[in-house]
């Protein structure tokens, strides 16, 4: 309706910022660009991009980039959702690194997010859970 207000979705937006994160990819070596996205329960949003590496295995991950800016800022849990977008039609979905790396920070506020996997035409949402049956974590130690 026109000049109706619009309310948008917070799914939405999340999406929207894993692909601005992906602008900032660097990623020279494989030419596949990956934005993340975490959204948070005080309403906050931190991104992070693939950064690569002329030395292959240093690179970093996008999911792992914001979580590492996320703790850098002070976050300790409060993950409620992580979108992730990658730059083929298909969806992807975190790697296994980022998986764990994902799990400590969620675990540290006791939250399963919802992953967002995006891709051009299907956008697929999956708990971390489900795609990190079984988990290492912290209680592991005790
Ligand atoms: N990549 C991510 O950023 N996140 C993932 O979950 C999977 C892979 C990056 C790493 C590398 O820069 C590129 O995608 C190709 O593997």
């Amino acid at each position: 309706m026109a000049g109706a207000a619009t309310m948008s979705d917070p799914k939405d937006t999340l999406i929207a910022a894993a692909r601005g994160a992906q602008d900032q990819a660097y990623a020279p070596y494989s030419n596949f660009q990956v934005g993340a996205a975490l959204q948070f329960a005080d309403g906050s949003v931190v991104t992070g991009c693939n950064v690569e590496n002329a030395s292959y295995g240093m690179t970093l991950c996008a999911e792992t980039v914001a979580v590492a800016k996320a703790m850098a800022d002070g976050k300790r849990g409060g993950l409620t959702a992580v979108a992730v977008v990658g730059s083929g039609e298909e969806m992807i979905t975190p790697c296994g690194r980022c998986r764990q790396v994902l799990y400590e920070l969620a675990g540290l506020g006791g939250t399963d997010p919802v992953i967002h996997c995006v891709g051009v035409d299907v956008t697929q949402d999956v708990t971390l859970s489900a795609l990190l049956p079984a988990a290492f974590g912290p209680e592991s130690l005790e």
